[in-house]
């Protein structure tokens, strides 16, 4: 064996970067498939309804129409679990939106003109579509998403908030949001000998196997998905969508491959979105900004046909000290698309709330908003007491303060002139979970000196291939030029999605697990010389993740500091963020080139929802008013000028064999909060009702000028 291969830690560009620059690299659906057919969904113009009658007769004489499938005649799904994808089984329309029928062509332009042929006659009902705090449907759900109780409750909140010196106590509200990957939701279905090959567009795709084994009654092993390149998905690619369910549901119908690719427009009543949140935030504190009662009350909104519950308020369950402490969620399933995962759930939009809200406190004590997180800093869990694996958002605020320049802050509100713009900073903590998901792994050493390792990871753009390559090359001990990875395919065996921040530290465990066995066996072979076959171990960490739940007390998170510098314009109102810097306390860097990638990428996403991202549904037609990327507008490059991303070394053994603590979401947790107190900082106006926008803005920008 050659000495280790110290990969671990260096910068490495993507193993797949020139793959993808060059075209060559393949989508879910740029597989060549031979005689394959393309399906286009129609949605249904109504929001809440009965079908009366679907007539297809039109669209099925268009030239190259193969079928058109609905609820009549598609094939039977035999999984109701998932109502979102018990597609064209039943007369009901539950969101404006809905597929109602698919058709199928020889080529996408037929079937594309015939889908808007097809003719559906509803009986329509009453609908609701707009969340508000005094809902009638507002019900406590039974638990929240990722598992969290609903609510929570320490010591006594409204005593302790009463008798407090110093009280804040506000409603802060995010839209909707659309998640937008640059790929959309799209698959090619192919049925094979009773065996259902599928290219998917997706974030993991050993429990979307296993689902559609379900939905048409295979055995286990009898789906096969291959996602070797996945443009983004942020979540809203995290379990199975209808695009792979109606392709393989087509594919069945006309026997024949079928390919399905949403349009832009299509996402965003398709693939989830994020709700709405409304939260109330109290604080109450001493008058030197020790925190005394902390409560967070949290709406959201999900479907009629699914509970979604968006943990909102668990953010603060273990961020902050307090006595009294009590955090609720409430829901109301409206008349709406189902709400799913997106870009830090729960953490993303509640940080927003309890961040701004510890910076309306830092101003009614008159404490540095730096120095009043750092007095509020816990030494146990504040909730449970368990201790922290590590815990280092003080470390990230200091060295933010220093890198960034705040001491030099005036705090005066409104009064930082640059010329024609009014400038302020913002700071925020953030936090995210480190978990991970069980996994399986191979590794095989071959008579040529060669490794191959394979895990069904998905790299959804964030570089997880290469950071497998190099955990991979160091748990061999070799050379990583000497070492193959393969990702992307179910036939390689169950491993966790890419999602929760939890790819590296869940892939990147059974693969050092497998590794390590590897060479245990090599070790024992006669002169540790490979036999002719190669040798072979698979590896699966379902019970050390369970061991761990067991023996391993402690409350593990990331932690990390962002900072902003805004400037608006007194005329116009218009926000630009001039600095963004984020310091992150992640447990150990595999990667430096990717990690900064997906931090500073989180920061954009923050940036992007602090100024721009905002789903309007108009409540008349129960539906998006703004559903492309001309109305709905993504922060681009345009918008970003400096953004920086730093981390702290932090070494923290009750993680995993790695050390990693997730890096994919924690950069978007807290940054909207960082520019919206920015903005206040600069402006003197608070805007507690997301995006911050110039129309909010004008009226005090003006005042200012006088
Ligand atoms: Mo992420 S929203 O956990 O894919």
């Amino acid at each position: 064996m050659t000495a280790p291969a110290g990969a671990v830690g260096t910068p490495r560009t993507r193993l797949e970067g020139r793959e993808k620059v060059t075209g060559a690299a393949r989508y879910a659906v740029e597989y060549p498939v031979d005689r394959v057919a393309y399906a286009w969904p129609v949605q249904s113009t109504v929001v809440r309804a009965q079908i009366n009658r679907v007539d297809a007769d039109t669209a099925l004489a268009t030239p190259g129409v193969l079928s058109v499938l609905w609820y009549a005649n598609a094939p039977r799904l035999h999984d109701e679990t998932d109502h979102d994808l018990f597609l064209l089984q039943r007369p009901e329309v539950r969101f404006r939106g809905q597929v109602v029928a698919l058709v199928v062509a020889e080529t996408l332009e037929a079937a594309r003109e015939a889908a808007g042929l097809v003719r559906v006659d509803y009986d329509t009902l009453p609908h609701s579509t707009v969340l508000t705090e005094r809902h009638p449907g507002l019900y406590k759900p039974e638990r929240v998403n990722a598992g969290y109780p609903t609510d929570t409750a320490i010591g006594d909140f409204d005593a302790g908030f009463e008798s407090a010196e110093v009280r804040v106590d506000h409603v802060y509200r995010t839209p909707a949001y659309h998640n937008n990957p640059m790929e959309p939701h799209a698959a090619t279905a192919h049925w094979l000998d009773g065996r259902l090959l599928a290219y998917d567009s997706n974030q993991g795709s050993s429990r979307i196997a296993q689902n559609l084994a379900k939905l048409f009654a295979l055995s286990p092993g009898a789906v096969r998905i291959i996602n070797e390149h996945v443009g983004g998905g942020f979540g809203s690619k995290g379990y199975t969508r209808c695009p792979v369910v109606l392709a393989a549901m087509a594919a069945r119908q006309v026997d024949r491959p079928v390919r399905l690719a949403l349009t832009r427009q299509h996402l965003f009543s398709l693939v989830g979105y994020r709700t709405p949140t409304i939260q109330r935030v109290r604080l109450g504190a001493d008058a030197d900004g020790r925190i005394a009662a902390f409560g967070h009350d949290a709406i959201s909104q999900s479907s009629t046909l699914t509970e979604f519950a968006e943990q909102t308020a668990t953010y603060g369950r273990s961020m902050y000290a307090a006595p009294h402490r009590r955090t609720t969620h409430r829901l109301a399933r409206l008349d709406v698309p189902t709400p799913f995962w997106m870009r830090a759930p729960g953490e993303c939009p509640g940080s927003f709330a309890l961040e701004s809200a510890l910076d309306e406190l830092a101003l009614a004590c008159g404490v540095d908003p730096v120095e009043l997180r750092i007095r509020n800093d816990p030494g146990a869990d504040p909730e449970d007491g368990r201790p922290y694996s590590t815990r280092n958002l003080v470390a990230c605020l200091r060295e933010g303060t220093r890198r960034f320049g705040w001491s030099e802050r005036n705090p005066a509100v409104g009064v930082h002139r640059q010329g024609r713009w009014l400038v302020g900073t913002g700071v925020a903590g953030a936090s995210y979970p480190s978990r991970a998901g069980a996994s399986t792994a191979t590794a095989q050493a071959n008579p040529d000196g060669s490794y191959d390792v394979g895990v069904n990871a998905t790299d959804i753009g964030t570089g997880a291939r290469t950071v497998l390559w190099q955990i991979a090359s160091d748990a061999l001990g070799v050379a990583p030029e000497r070492v193959r990875v393969r990702i992307g395919d179910s036939d390689l065996g169950m491993a966790f999605v890419a999602g929760g921040s939890m790819g590296t530290s869940s892939w990147g465990w059974a693969v050092v697990k497998a590794c390590g066995k590897l060479r245990d066996r090599l070790r024992a072979q006669p002169d540790g010389r490979v036999p002719d076959g190669g040798l072979r171990v698979r590896e699966d960490t379902t019970d050390d993740l369970a061991a761990q739940a067991e023996q391993n007390p402690y409350t593990r998170y990331a932690y990390g500091a962002h900072f902003a510098e805004v400037r608006v314009d007194m005329d116009s109102g218009e926000i630009r963020v001039g600095r963004m810097l984020g310091v992150y306390a992640a447990g150990r860097v595999v990667n430096p080139t990717t990690t900064r990638s997906q931090l500073i990428g989180g920061m954009t996403m923050g940036i992007s929802m602090a100024l721009h991202e905002e789903g309007l549904l108009d409540s008349r037609f129960g539906d998006w008013v703004n559903h492309d990327l001309a109305s709905y507008h993504i922060a681009a490059n345009a918008d970003i000028e400096s953004i920086d991303a730093h981390w702290i070394d932090e070494d923290d053994p009750h993680l995993n064999p790695l050390g990693v603590k997730g890096v994919g979401e924690i950069g978007i947790v807290g940054t909207a909060a960082a520019v919206a107190n920015a903005v206040h900082h600069a402006t003197g106006v608070r805007i507690r009702e997301l995006p911050v926008r110039l129309d909010k803005l004008l009226v005090e920008c003006s005042a200012r000028q006088a």
